[in-house]
């Protein structure tokens, strides 16, 4: 039976020392649900990737509650560091350093770097806080599924194989954080995220690299950092990306098939009324509640039996280059 804590002083502490003895307990961020270890056990650590199913190769992101926990698990020595760090923590940014060798091989995937970042979350911070100790944690789904952001999700897709779940409600982004890997001479986002691209180079004053599709592949054969896996994220029905050109074929849908718009005016008003019309917003320009939904869409047209769900991409700008991020993700065959 999976047990639920909530946002308690009693069920913080609880979490707290649940973790500094070495069990493994969801935690809710700002961006996804996290399936949180002390860093620094391997039992625990290792109990994380059994219960994902995630190979070893993958490694995971430590969360600390300060600026000095960072400086003790990597080398900071870096001006841009800084400047990210003032601005973006406690936040939805991972950054990849170079780390020290107190650091298990196990959370790195043998990796001489770790990322790491400060959520935002007051519930993580709280008991990041209460347990002093760097955690663990990656998204707490199954090896390739969708992430979770809400606490329902998680004792949905993981059941009895997590014995507790901190639930601090829905999410707010509803999107991984953003990483960036800082271990190089030039920065590269390595995963976009809540804090785009733009927000990044304004504050730095320097353009960052970015990862294409071709290195993405790349890193599906291990080549590169697993972080940037081309198929991920994925629900068990058939996602379809719409665009124009698409929009034909998708006129025959079934009853088993979902339409999700961006907004409650479709795009497509034929296909609203083809087949079950769902929606993420008001306004398809609301892009942070169309972040926050999207997850939690797919999951719920999978609980409802949908077999196909025709999605409708939000524009390449800001947070929507994360989410059609995502979505082509989950959308890969
Ligand atoms: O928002 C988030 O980042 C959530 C919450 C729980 O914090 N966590 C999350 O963790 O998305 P995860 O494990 O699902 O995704 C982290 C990605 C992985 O794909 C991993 O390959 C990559 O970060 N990663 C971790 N350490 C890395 C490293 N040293 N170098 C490159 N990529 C790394
Ligand atoms: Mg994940």
């Amino acid at each position: 039976m999976v047990g639920f804590l909530q946002n308690s002083p009693e069920d913080i502490a609880t979490a707290a020392n649940l973790l500094t003895s070495g069990a493994v307990v969801a935690l809710p961020t700002e961006t996804v649900y996290g399936l949180a270890a002390h860093a620094f056990d391997e039992n625990a650590v290792r109990a994380v990737f059994t219960i994902k199913g995630r190979p070893l190769i993958d490694p995971l992101i430590i969360h600390v509650a300060h600026r000095e926990q960072v400086e003790r698990i990597a080398y900071t020595d870096n001006p841009i560091l800084d400047t990210l760090a003032q601005a973006f923590w406690p936040g939805p940014l991972t950054v990849v350093l170079n780390k020290k060798s107190c650091v298990p091989d196990l959370v790195t995937a043998g990796r001489n770097t770790v990322a790491v970042r400060i959520p935002k979350h007051p519930l993580a911070h709280a008991i990041l806080k209460a347990c002093d100790i760097p955690i663990a944690a990656p998204s707490a789904n199954p090896f390739g599924y969708v992430s979770p952001t809400l606490p329902e999700h998680v004792a949905d897709s993981l059941g009895s194989k997590v014995q507790y779940i901190v639930d601090g409600g829905p999410c707010d982004n509803g999107i991984e954080s953003t990483i960036i890997d800082l271990s190089q001479d030039h920065p590269t986002i390595l995963r976009p995220g809540p804090i785009t691209q733009q927000q990044l180079e304004d504050k730095t004053g320097i353009t960052f690299n970015t990862i294409n599709k071709q290195q993405t592949v790349a890193a599906s054969r291990g080549e590169i950092a697993p972080g940037s896996l081309y198929k991920h994220y994925s629900p068990t029905a058939k996602l379809i990306l719409l665009d124009d050109a698409l929009m034909d074929a998708s006129h025959s849908a079934k009853p088993d098939t979902a339409y999700v718009s961006l907004a409650r005016t479709p795009r497509y008003p034929e296909l609203a009324s083809n087949c079950k019309h769902y929606w993420l917003s008001e306004t398809p320009d609301n892009l942070a509640e169309i972040g926050r939904n999207t997850f939690s869409m797919l999951r719920k047209l999978d609980k409802a039996g949908i077999k196909t769900i025709l999605f409708e991409k939000p524009p390449q700008q800001n947070l929507g280059v994360a989410i059609n991020d995502r979505l082509r993700r989950a959308a890969a065959e």
